[in-house]
């Protein structure tokens, strides 16, 4: 496994470009195989849960290729078999969301269940059962998942919780059932919404993606289509908390502000000033110090404070003096970068669901892992602000949800070698 090394005290200065949001390609690239003609895709980030992906669709027959840096054409129509290799599932988690268009496309679909993993549980049940609503009939047993069906059905579906992968399986799969889905307390995230205006373009009816209700009007057939990804939110917001935490200002282009509700204000409470020049353009400018505030933030579906904002926040609150709350309410077990930072001189107490941070005083690097994604960008983060190197392993971890993360930090002054 590679490494970052970072050494901090670098202020950022500069103009980040936010790349194609990873949540929203993925299910736009397994929905693509529901097509019966080519879907080229623009502004797909080159990472390696996108390459895991193109894999998926590659094994159960699409062809799929680059045809630009970030533009993926998908020609769905030699799709001829049915099951996910264990290797992909176990690679990721959102492999699973070929299940509802393989079930569209072929009327049978097999996954290996996904385990847990460092954030929880994390179960599939509301996929399954969502699906088994369509009229598809589960099969489990030895870890595998064999869903089939003669035809899918619309159906009224009530998710007991607003799953973001499971709205997202049962609107592809319902794209294609005979009648109207609806979906209530359905998830509300950017993500959902693109994965709506992807399908229309494909011929599908959606409407109410964004709230908390989707209808849908499944179609026989979807055409081919050509479609552009909606920036990466989290990488937006990863990017100005990195801003903040090293002192700087940056320009974030191909930004839509809109869509991280929680983190602007609470940025702005804090004393980062934060300008939202246009529609797509977001300044973010650190002040020289922090004052002393006690901030608390409580994780929650969207529009809630993203969970995937979360471990990033909890790394820059240890630069604002006073005493902070951290309360993580989608997933079960995501403060363990609480113990990793801890390694650098981070003031933290933490359990699985609650942390408190007691901010303001200095870092120092250390040798450090990260121990999923988005734990790892909060390592990024703390590290830009340490006054000894910090070396962060697991850095293949990072670049499964962050094109070229250390050459464009070091764009704007940070200190950012990998190894
Ligand atoms: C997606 C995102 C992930 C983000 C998460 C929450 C992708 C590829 N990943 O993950 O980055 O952190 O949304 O914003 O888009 N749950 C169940 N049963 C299910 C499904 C989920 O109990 O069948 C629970 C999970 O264990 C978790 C909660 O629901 O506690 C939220 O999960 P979900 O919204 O499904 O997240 P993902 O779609 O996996």
């Amino acid at each position: 496994m590679g490494e970052f090394v970072v050494h901090g005290g670098h202020r950022l200065e500069g103009a980040v470009r936010i790349n194609g949001a990873k949540n929203a390609a993925l299910p736009i690239m397994a929905a693509a195989i529901m097509a019966e003609d080519p879907v080229l895709l623009h502004g797909i980030p080159r990472l390696r849960d996108v390459d895991v992906m193109t894999r998926v669709l590659q094994a159960v027959g699409a062809e799929v290729h680059w045809t630009a840096a970030h533009d993926l054409l998908i020609d769905p129509r030699s799709i001829q078999h049915y099951a996910v290799p264990l290797d992909l599932m176990q690679e990721m988690r959102a492999s699973l969301f070929v299940t509802g268009p393989l079930l569209a496309r072929l009327g049978q679909a097999q996954v290996f269940q996904p385990g847990g993993c460092n954030i929880g549980d994390r179960p599939i049940d509301l996929h399954v059962q969502g699906l088994h609503q369509l009229g598809a009939i589960p099969y489990e047993g030895d870890g595998i998942l064999l869903l089939q069906c003669s035809t899918l059905q619309g159906s009224d579906i009530h998710l007991s919780y607003p799953s973001v992968g499971a709205t997202e399986n049962i609107m592809m799969a319902a794209s294609r059932a005979t009648g109207e889905t609806r979906i209530r307390n359905a998830a509300m995230e950017p993500e959902i919404v693109d994965l709506a205006q992807f399908l229309e373009t494909m011929g599908a009816v959606v409407r109410g993606a964004g709230t908390s209700e989707i209808r849908i009007v499944g179609q026989k057939e979807l055409r081919g289509t050509e479609y552009t990804i909606i920036p990466d939110r989290i990488e937006a917001g990863t990017l100005a908390l990195a801003t903040a935490a090293a002192g700087g200002h940056v320009l974030l282009q191909n930004c839509i502000p809109d869509h991280v509700p929680g983190l602007w204000g609470r940025l702005r409470e804090i004393g980062v000033e934060v300008r939202e020049i246009d529609a797509e353009n977001v300044e973010i400018i650190a002040p020289d110090r922090y004052k002393s505030a006690s901030i608390s933030i409580h994780t929650n579906p969207y529009p809630g404070f993203a969970t995937d904002l979360q471990p990033q926040f909890t790394a820059f609150l240890l630069k604002v003096p006073g005493v902070h709350l951290i309360s993580e309410r989608v997933f079960e077990n995501r403060l363990g970068h609480a113990r990793e930072l801890r390694r650098m001189g981070a003031q933290i107490v933490a359990d699985q669901r609650v942390a408190m941070v007691y901010g303001g005083h200095s870092l120092h690097g250390a040798q450090v892992r990260a121990l999923d994604l988005r734990a790892g960008a909060a390592l990024v983060i703390a590290a830009l602000s340490a006054e000894t190197p910090t070396i962060i392993a697991g850095r293949e971890i990072i670049e499964r949800g962050y094109e070229s993360l250390a050459s464009r930090l070091q764009a704007v002054g940070a200190d950012v070698t990998l190894t």
